[in-house]
């Protein structure tokens, strides 16, 4: 018995380091990894030597060389001869499966990597890169270590991409190479550049000289967030785009780095911009100038004759400058009000029998499409795309959540993951005080990675539609480089690995212990990355009645958390967390991870503030998304106070198309004066504020009793977040309460997120 238990021990020992990390900080996690004795030493007599198929090999090794030099001094001889021992050896292996997959031994001799293409060859440099020991760019000459290792990889999903906005700013193309040689880094493989919004058209169109003239700047841009209200613009005149020789450059740069660039051109919507310069491509006469403050605006293009002219002679040269096999054509957001009121557009929809304006966009995707294909080229859309009937070859890139996804993975259609839930790096990352502006929403690294790109819903044979995932960073909220750095990574990393390693291996303990020693390798690049992942963690949990126990946590080992009850902000001096800290009066709670006397994270604040059912049981009658509901229905009545700005906090529950109802259990007959909550309103994010709030009361827990009623709420609103509260009759106990929650429903036309169900979003349920 105790024979067969140790064996299996050592048989579970050694498959799980052959699968794990195996001590080395790999990211994203190899498919197999198995750690061997010694190490191999790169020095000035070390050769790289290409066996066979030089061909696709040769600018590999060519990259591999560049790389030791610009970060080592050392220059290595690349040749097709050698001595076999003290080198570097590329082969080519017909019998390796997938172009991107590889074999990588290294040992205390040479270092072999195998593969069936470039593309593997080249993620086996990556892989081997991520093993050289402490090289810094701009290093004297000086010898290498290598682990000895041999690692067996291949990607999870085709399409592993990243995606960057560039024109709600503007970047210059050494950050977009600089970006490219990231996404290199952890094996992406599709770098999406957004190039045309309504704030600006980034690309040189040669036939439409005005496009570069006029529409590639902006009067002014819009300061602080959309919400803050009156709006304010900063005076300055804003723009810029990319000749075409720039866009073969970064194009020529990708391919050398095994990514393609897929370039996005938005139509019908999101083209105010191209309007400005062409104004007889719009329903109405204009003039038109391009946005110079974010979100929708309606005036679109309108589906003459004309604007396809236009569009087919703009996509004819950016398919001549993009080799992508997919050409992304937004498809997103489109406003149907000026076409419901041209006459043009009436008259095209009589013409062509179509039902609705909806039915209008999928015709314009249609005949799109239709060019592109005549081209030889896909198209990818935003899951509006959907609304009127897809185009029979089109891929959807589902990003308002995975029902697009998973409608167009079952009618037969590719698919490309992007949610915002998961994949939307503009969100905030760390509800820590002090993050940098940021759109909205609130997204951490752990949310990220353990996304999960299929669906539950689909079969294995659907699920072959899903050709990845992907990170979107607009950069609405990111006007300078450094932050896009801080909103990209690490998170980006999560997405690296969620979409190449194989889901059994992910485990997120073991990503951040590998990621904490990669930044390191950040570091050396100088990349502002965030560091929230050693922000301190809290866990709140209910203790006796009224109160409320934290739990502090840090994934940095070496940190001392340290707390303040008062308001003020944690010091080397204030008290070190050893154990929950119990809370029973109202609180600000502040916290902050140290190292010695120097602060390590920011500082995270939590309120408290207990009331008459802090801690009581609740029981929702529907769970709330999955995606907002870290906190669990006990966040209801916790005592503690969700965040002023980001509803996807644990304090936060979230409903998409449910009403809320919860029962609160107050264990005996009390008396009740009045229960109030908190409702966030975010219009942008689809996020609405409630028709109703109703609350009944009982003593048995079946037959409930109206007992108030909130109905006062206000159609728009410019904060974030409101409060309703209902009181009762002197004196009314009671045993149950329930609240019920009636949701904004369909959202109405011209309003952000039409036509779809808001979300509902509640914060702590008061009792007093
Ligand atoms: C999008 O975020 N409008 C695709
Ligand atoms: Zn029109």
């Amino acid at each position: 018995m105790h024979k067969i238990l140790s064996f299996l021990f050592v048989l579970t020992g050694i498959t799980g380091l052959a699968q794990s990390s195996a001590g080395l900080a790999l990211i994203p996690l190899p498919k197999e990894v198995i750690r061997k004795e010694g190490i191999f030493t790169i020095d000035p007599n070390t050769q790289i030597r290409v066996a066979d198929g030089a061909q696709v090999l040769q600018p590999v090794a060519d990259y591999l060389a560049a790389y030791l030099y610009r970060a080592a001094g050392l220059e290595l001889q690349v040749s097709g001869e050698g001595s076999k021992t003290n080198e570097i050896e590329f082969s080519l292996d017909a019998a390796i499966s997938g172009a991107e997959a590889y074999r990588l031994e290294v040992g205390p001799e040479r270092i072999r990597i195998r593969a069936k293409a470039g593309a593997g060859a080249f993620y086996a440099v990556q892989t081997l890169l991520q093993l050289l020991q402490g090289e810094r760019e701009g290093d004297t000459p000086r010898p290498i270590e290598v682990p000895a290792v041999q690692i067996t990889d291949a990607p999870r999903f085709e399409y592993r991409g990243m995606h960057l906005d560039v024109a709600r700013h503007f970047f210059p193309v050494s950050f977009i190479k600089r970006y490219i040689d990231l996404l290199a880094m952890h094996k992406f493989n599709r770098f999406h550049w957004h190039l045309t919004e309504d704030q600006g058209w980034r690309i040189e169109i040669k036939k439409y000289p005005r496009l570069q003239e006029v529409a590639a700047w902006r009067k002014e841009t819009l300061i602080g967030h959309y919400s803050d209200q009156p709006h304010q613009f900063d005076g300055k005149r804003y723009g810029g785009y990319y000749t075409q020789d720039e866009v073969r450059e970064v194009v020529r740069y990708a391919a050398e780095r095994f990514i393609t660039v897929v370039p996005e051109i938005e139509l019908p919507g999101h083209s105010l911009a191209a309007l400005s310069a062409y104004p007889e491509l719009a329903c109405t006469a204009g003039p038109f100038e391009a946005a110079t403050k974010w979100g929708i605006f309606e005036d679109v293009f309108c589906p003459k004759e004309e604007t396809f002219t236009f569009l087919e002679n703009v996509l004819t040269e950016v398919i001549e400058l993009f080799p992508s096999e997919y050409i992304h054509i937004g498809g997103d957001e489109c406003p149907k009000t000026r076409w419901e009121s041209c006459a043009h557009c009436q008259a095209l929809i009589k013409k062509e029998g179509l039902k609705d304006e909806h039915e209008l966009q999928s015709y314009f995707i249609r005949r799109i499409e239709r060019f592109i294909n005549s081209k030889g080229r896909q198209i990818i859309g935003w899951d509006e795309i959907l609304e009127g009937g897809l185009a029979p070859n089109a891929t959807v890139m589902s990003w308002r959540g995975i029902k697009g996804g998973i409608a167009a993975a079952k009618e037969g259609h590719k698919v490309i993951m992007t949610p915002t839930s998961h994949c939307y790096l503009d969100y905030y990352q760390s509800d820590a005080e002090g993050e940098p502006l940021a759109i909205g929403g609130f997204l951490p690294l752990e949310k990220v990675y353990n996304y999960e790109p299929i669906p539950d819903e689909l079969t294995a044979e659907e699920a072959r539609f899903i050709l990845g995932a992907q990170g979107n960073v607009w950069t609405e909220y990111m006007p300078t480089e450094a932050q896009v750095e801080y909103m990209a990574f690490p998170r980006a990393l999560a997405i690296a690995e969620l979409t190449w390693t194989p889901r059994e291996q992910k485990n997120y303990a073991d990503f951040t212990a590998r990621l904490v020693r990669h930044f390191d390798r950040l570091d050396a690049k100088n990349l502002n990355y965030s560091r929230a992942l050693f922000q301190v963690k809290a866990e709140t949990r209910p203790a006796a009645p009224g109160s409320a126990a934290v739990v502090f946590s840090s994934l940095d080992p070496k940190a001392e958390i340290r707390y303040t009850t008062d308001g003020s902000a944690p010091g080397p001096g204030s008290p070190l967390y050893t154990a929950p800290v119990s809370l029973s009066a109202p609180t600000l709670l502040k916290s902050a991870a140290f190292q010695g006397a120097s602060r390590k994270s920011s500082v995270l604040s939590l309120q408290f503030e207990p009331h008459l059912v802090t801690g009581k049981p609740v029981v929702l009658a529907d769970p709330p998304s999955p995606n907002y509901s870290l906190g669990g229905p006990q966040a209801l009545v916790n005592g503690f106070i969700g965040s002023d700005t980001r509803y996807g906090d644990s304090e936060w529950l979230g409903w998409a198309g449910k009403d809320m109802e919860a029962l609160i259990d107050l264990g005996a007959r009390v008396p009740v004066s009045q229960v109030q909550t908190r409702f966030f309103n975010g219009p942008g994010q689809w996020i609405y504020l409630p028709r109703a709030m109703e609350v009944a009361v009982s003593n048995d827990g079946k037959k409930f009793k109206p007992a108030g009623k909130f109905t006062n709420f206000p159609e728009q609103s410019r904060d974030k977040t409101f409060a309703a509260a209902v009181s009762f009759k002197k004196n009314t106990k009671v045993r149950y309460l329930r609240v019920t929650v009636r949701r904004h429903g369909i959202i109405a036309p011209g309003k952000q997120g039409a036509g779809h169900e808001a979300w509902l979003f509640v914060d702590e349920v008061r009792v007093k």
